[in-house]
Parts: structure tokens; sequence; C-alpha cells
């Protein structure tokens, strides 16, 4: 199970350290949460923050860009530059833009390319996406903020996204994200679930690694 804690909750007076600090913690992955008070009804960081965060840790530190934009296909560039490994963008916005070309852009650029999908919206609106997908977001909060509660019934679309993935011999990851922790975790990889973002659990922890290693 790979743990990505979300930088969200971390200290932002100390953004490089704070991304050091969970590494070295054991997360597998950091999470950014890019939000633009317009997706979603919060305004957290940018691109050139993502940037100083690639510049405080490590080469091989793997990024995990969660774009909660309007225009993702806009600002995508940007998030290149700033060295994200992962950038996952939300089927909420299909129709207002080209979702394909955005996927295939990100991919074409070298990242590997997510898609999400919010707590009111259904599963089956990522299923035509699947064979261009590295990874599929199930949001368990209504996304803007952390430190929200879990919402357990999200966990029958792993579970329909991970069959999905068997019966089309697909290899995307299954990510979730909000109120988790570890009394959450073995849920999640119940229901198939590969990669589990944490903020208020890893960050707010008295003991992040102790955090970590619990949720593993
Ligand atoms: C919510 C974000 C999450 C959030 C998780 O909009 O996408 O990544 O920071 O935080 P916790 O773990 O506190 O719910
Ligand atoms: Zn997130």
């Amino acid at each position: 199970m790979l743990i990505a804690p979300s930088m969200l909750a971390c200290d932002f007076r100390h953004i490089g350290p704070e991304a050091t600090r969970a590494l070295e913690a054991g997360a597998d992955w950091l999470h950014l949460d890019v939000m633009d008070g317009s997706f979603v009804d919060n305004i957290s960081f940018g691109p050139d923050i993502c940037a100083a965060i690639r510049r405080s840790v490590p080469e091989d530190a793997y990024l995990d860009a969660h774009l909660m934009i309007d225009a993702p296909d806009h600002y995508l560039p940007r998030f290149i530059k700033a060295g994200m490994n992962m950038i996952t963008i939300h089927v909420e916005r299909e129709g207002a833009i080209d979702l394909h070309a955005t996927l295939a852009a990100i991919r074409a650029a070298g990242a590997h390319a997510g898609l999400a999908v919010n707590p009111a919206t259904p599963v089956e609106k990522v299923l035509p996406y699947l064979e261009e997908l590295d990874m599929v977001l199930v949001m368990s909060v209504v996304p803007g903020f952390g430190g929200q509660s879990f919402m357990a019934d999200v966990l029958d679309k792993v579970r329909r996204l991970d069959a999905e993935r068997k019966a089309r011999s697909l290899t995307f990851l299954i990510q979730m994200d909000g109120g988790i922790g570890a009394a959450q975790a073995p849920l999640c990889k119940e229901a198939g679930a590969d990669c589990l973002v944490a903020g208020s659990s890893t960050f707010r922890a008295p003991d992040m690694a102790a955090a970590i290693a619990s949720m593993k």
C-alpha cells in the first residue's frame, strides 16, 4: 500500500522541511492539493509552490499533483515544468474541457495521468477513460478541505474499478483521498485501493513515522 501524505496539512511556514519530514517518516509519495477557489471552495497553492517542493526533495521523490481546478488543460505545462510525476484531473470537468486530450498531453509530457471522481459523481463517468489512465482517484470526502470524515459508501466505487481493472487486464492504480487514517486503511485495501492520501492523520500525528507505519 502506497501512502501519500497531503502537503495541505503541513505547516506552510516550513513547506520544504515538511516535505522532507514526510519522506523521512516513510511516505511513498507526496500529494499536492492544488485548488483554484472555483472548482472547489478553497485556494491552496499553485505551480510555483509545487516547484519549490520539487526543489526541496531528492530527485527521485514522487510528487503527486491533485488538480482541483477548472482549467487543468491551460495550466498543465506549468505543472509539468514544476516536475510533477503524477497529474490528476477531475472527471467533473468533462464537457468543459477535453479530458481525453488533457490526459494524452500529461502522458506525452512524460508524467503519469490520473482521473479523480467526487463522492457525488457516479463511477460510470470514469469507465470510458480507464485505458488512458495510470491512476483513478476516488474521493472519500467532498474536495476542498482537509480534516473531514471518511465517506465509506465510496468503497463500492473502488470495488467496481478493481473489477473493471481485472476484467480489462489493466494496471492503473486506485487511490483514495480524504478522511483516511489507520482505521480506514484496511477497508480501502479490502476494496482494492493501492494508494492512500492522508493529510491530518500524518502531518498532524504526534509521530508521523508511526502513523504511516500503522496505515501500511
Ligand atoms: C481534499 C484533499 C485531500 C485532503 C486530505 O480536498 O484532496 O487531499 O487534503 O486531507 P485529510 O487526510 O485531512 O482528509
Ligand atoms: Zn487530494
